[in-house]
């Protein structure tokens, strides 16, 4: 059914034109010469997915309805859910009559204003946010691989028909560091973004390191608890925090950087033993995501940035050290403005849906005043590799314990021009000899090195007789 708008003063409106074309007739040209007043007061929204990120909005909008209305004078309303099956149980009971199982219709129907993409992953979730663009409605998503992999395309497609693609919940879901980032800090010189920015792997990290426990045993809690992505390894092995960091990357630095452009390491590799090595000289371990931005110098003529995730050891005073179980923050430092750190929920049904229905919000009031928030553009960023960043580095190596092996082993660091801030020897516990060969464990700080020096440095040692086994490599915050 096509519904009339609440107060438009045009004389010889064809009203069989749809609801959404007429609006966004009317937004390029008639609201511009002050000819419509209003639109309409309510603004329809269709839910792409109810999984818990679409309960957990469906429960806010309930739940907040009249806050909404007063306080921005729109009143938000779902026109539809779509959902794989209609029938499932749900954490939120969804009118039967607001399920349906075509997605495609729902984004184009006329009865839609904005339309919010919580189905997770490229495909269909790309067609259907092209879809809904390509009819002028606004679109909302928490969809960071979709973003990281062809977002440009859609922030394209959204500016191209003047409508909003908003993506707050996307990087570090309550946390408002996308807007942020967007407008309070559009002017800032942005140097360095470290982020913990996987609420999966800072909860498993925070219990091996608390309470000794066991890897898997933690992995399972963080499922249960509705943090970990339905194919865990996107957690653990970094490419949830890699595509967080390209998008966070794009807005700060005004470059297109996407998920391929990250380097990444997961956790996995993260023992028990580097946690209490790490502790006992003052570290904790987190997973962060480091995007920085090079201007042109000697190493390079064009600005370059770096876009790592890695398990790092991070100084028990920085802001980030602090940063416990499922929780995320981000840490941005800026050439005026100077360090500022963004913390709280990174993960979870609620947090995220309160970053979706702010984004909901802003589109909604942009909707009726005929506007819309700028998207990322900007060219292709130039990445600096990894073997060209610098860090200080850990490294966790076993070893014979005998005369002159500390010397051969430093011999490597020289050869390569990496120089030691600090060594540690402990011998090994029986139990730990993996070999004849290792005795003993040594722990290096280094000072600050480039990254393929100290690989170099690795490769050299892996070939001594003298060292039985190299348990962990770690960059350090220094
Ligand atoms: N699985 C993600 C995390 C949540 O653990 O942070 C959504 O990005």
């Amino acid at each position: 059914m096509v519904k009339p708008f609440t107060e438009v003063t045009l004389n010889n409106v064809d009203w069989s034109i749809s609801n959404a074309t007429l609006r966004l007739l009317l937004t390029h040209s008639a609201r511009q010469v002050g000819i419509v007043k209003d639109v309409s007061r309510t603004v329809r929204i269709g839910v792409l997915g109810c999984g818990t990120v679409g309960s957990g909005l469906l429960e806010l909008l309930e739940s907040r309805r009249s806050h909404i209305s007063k306080t921005s004078g729109v009143d938000l309303e779902v026109a539809g859910v779509a959902v794989r099956s209609a029938s499932k149980d749900r954490n939120y009971p969804v009118a039967s009559e607001l399920l349906t199982t075509k997605a495609e219709e729902l984004v184009t129907s006329d009865d839609v204003d904005i339309v919010v993409e919580l189905i997770g992953g490229i495909e269909p979730a790309r067609s259907l946010c092209v879809a809904a663009l390509e009819a002028g409605k606004p679109v909302i998503t928490a969809n960071k691989e979709l973003l990281a992999n062809v977002g440009f395309e859609l922030y394209e497609l959204a500016d191209a028909h003047g409508v909003d693609f908003l993506y707050e919940a996307s990087a570090a879901a309550a946390i408002p560091i996308v807007r942020s980032l967007r407008e309070s800090l559009v002017g800032e010189d942005i140097t360095r973004i470290m982020g913990i920015v996987n609420g999966t792997t800072n909860y498993i990290l925070t219990r091996m390191d608390e309470e000794g426990a066991d890897y898997s045993a933690v992995l399972s809690d963080a499922q249960r608890l509705g943090y970990a992505e339905r194919d865990p390894t996107a957690d653990v092995d970094g490419f949830d925090a890699g595509a967080k960091a390209a998008i966070l990357a794009s807005v700060a630095f005004g470059k297109k950087v996407v998920a391929g452009d990250v380097y990444h390491e997961g956790i996995s590799a993260v023992t028990q033993n580097d946690i209490e090595f790490a502790r006992n000289l003052g570290y904790v371990i987190k997973l962060l995501a480091v995007a920085e931005l090079f201007e042109p110098s000697d190493e390079s003529t064009e600005t370059e940035i770096g876009v790592r995730v890695h398990p790092t050891m991070v100084p028990k005073d920085h802001p980030l050290a602090s940063v416990r179980g499922s929780f995320n923050a981000v840490f941005v430092e800026g050439a005026a403005a100077g360090e500022l750190m963004f913390y709280g929920r990174g993960a979870g049904g609620l947090p995220t849906a309160s970053a979706v229905l702010g984004d909901l919000i802003d589109a909604a009031t942009n909707l009726k005043r005929g506007a819309h928030e700028p998207v990322p553009a900007g060219d292709r960023a130039t990445i600096r590799p990894i073997d060209s960043l610098h860090s200080a580095y850990y490294l966790n190596l076993e070893v014979v314990d005998s005369s002159g092996v500390l010397a051969e082993v430093a011999a490597a660091f020289g050869r390569h021009n990496v120089s030691i801030l600090s060594m540690e020897q402990t011998a090994l516990p029986a139990d730990e000899v993996r070999s004849g060969k290792a005795e003993a464990r040594l722990i290096f700080i280094t000072h600050v090195a480039q990254e393929s020096d100290m690989q170099a440095t690795v490769a050299d040692l892996r070939k001594l007789d003298v060292v039985a086994g190299i348990v962990n490599m770690m960059r350090v915050i220094a």
